[in-house]
């Protein structure tokens, strides 16, 4: 079976765990969760990064930092992992839906403006598979209607984007606060872990502080909690898997990249499969390599997965619309003309850092041989 994004763990993360281990600092404290913060910190280019327990807890921590709670209106594209709206929820605000574009199938920023309200007090905007949303004309909306923007970095680390100055900025430091994940199958993991980031230190200090029980400890030792906190903490074994897989980032991404660019290759001249597109401000990560499966390739998307399958090659199909799932049938949303066509079209291929050349080449091979299988069975139709 060739999977569809496995970790690469071949550093020194053994090393660093086992030193948690030997040493017995293996909960919340330790010297690796300060390190993974400080270093990430640095890679990303913040100025403060608090270390959370998964993605999920990174985006409700930056909507609790932010104060966005009940009656509040957050916009949020619908085709994207449900974790990036379940948060709204989690404090009480709703999510309202807005469409993604053809090309880049993020949210379409010109789709924004219409959607917001006098409720309106967050946009959260998904860099979707490693790509980014126009983040500049975004934030623009944002000043002009002095709303907060949380980044869903959790698929786009390392990602940049190239403001009008000429100035490059990574994915998540270009709005208020961004969140990553260091989920199993992403960039880099620990496993299941996530962080906040922020440009703005007092708030990376309230993020700390609320995702530590609000704890403040006293001069006799004891804990003191001002108000309701949350233990979003992320351990130090955990921290340590961090350390090391951050080493690595540069050599995982240019892998994705050279993934990439021979996929592109490959598939290029195949009828009714479209690649994905770069904008020239972007710098995509490629974490999920993806297609579109159009009409013109004569075989349905969903038949085309099971094509794969049968060949031992997982892919999966793009996000199921979440204005289309029960918790959220009945919320606003703008026209979902695009994202309908969109998550009925698109695949996620092969995208593991380890995956070979020949592997690459066997996936393509499997997604051109229905169109040899399609044209021969014409041929044989029309000599019969
Ligand atoms: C777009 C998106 N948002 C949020 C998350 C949440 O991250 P986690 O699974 O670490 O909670 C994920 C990843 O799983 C994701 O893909």
């Amino acid at each position: 079976m060739i999977p569809l994004c496995v970790p690469e763990i071949s550093g020194n993360e053994w090393r660093y765990i086992k030193e948690c281990l030997d040493t017995n600092w293996v909960s919340s404290v330790g010297s690796y969760v300060d390190l993974f913060e400080e270093k990430f910190r640095a890679y990303i280019q913040s100025k403060a990064a608090v270390v959370t327990m998964n993605g999920t807890a990174a985006i409700t921590l930056a909507l609790q930092t932010l104060g966005i709670s009940r009656g509040d209106e957050v916009i949020v594209p619908s085709m994207t992992f449900i974790a990036s709206v379940n948060p709204i929820k989690y404090v009480g605000a709703e999510p309202v839906f807005v469409d993604i574009t053809p090309d880049t199938w993020v949210m379409d920023v010109n789709k924004v403006e219409e959607l917001i309200t006098e409720r309106t007090k967050a946009i959260i905007p998904v860099h979707l598979y490693g790509n980014m949303v126009d983040m500049e004309p975004l934030m623009q909306i944002a000043q002009k209607y002095r709303l907060y923007v949380i980044e869903d970095a959790t698929e786009a680390l390392g990602a940049e984007y190239r403001l009008k100055d000429g100035t490059w900025h990574k994915a998540g430091t270009l709005g208020h606060v961004g969140a990553f994940s260091f989920n199993g199958n992403k960039l880099i993991t620990t496993g299941a872990g996530g962080m906040l980031i922020t440009n703005n230190k007092e708030w990376g200090e309230r993020a700390k502080y609320l995702s530590n029980q609000t704890k403040t400890i006293l001069a006799n030792g004891g804990f003191y909690h001002e108000e309701v906190g949350y233990n979003y903490r992320m351990p130090n074994i955990l921290a340590a898997m961090g350390v090391a897989q951050l080493e690595r980032i540069d050599e995982y991404i240019e892998k994705k990249l050279q993934h990439a660019a021979l996929y592109n290759n490959l598939l290029r001249d195949i009828q009714g499969i479209q690649l994905p597109t770069q904008k020239e401000n972007v710098k995509h990560v490629q974490w999920l390599y993806c297609i579109l499966v159009n009409e013109s390739y004569g075989l349905s998307r969903d038949a085309l997965i099971q094509k794969l399958k049968d060949h031992g090659i997982m892919s999966r199909p793009f996000f199921e619309s979440i204005h289309t799932m029960p918790p959220y049938i009945g919320n606003k949303k703008g026209s979902m003309d695009v994202t309908n066509q969109i998550t009925k079209k698109g695949i996620n291929l092969p995208s593991s850092v380890g995956l070979t050349v020949d592997e690459i080449k066997i996936v393509c091979k499997c997604i051109q041989g229905w169109v040899y299988e399609k044209e021969n069975s014409c041929n044989n139709g029309n000599k019969s």
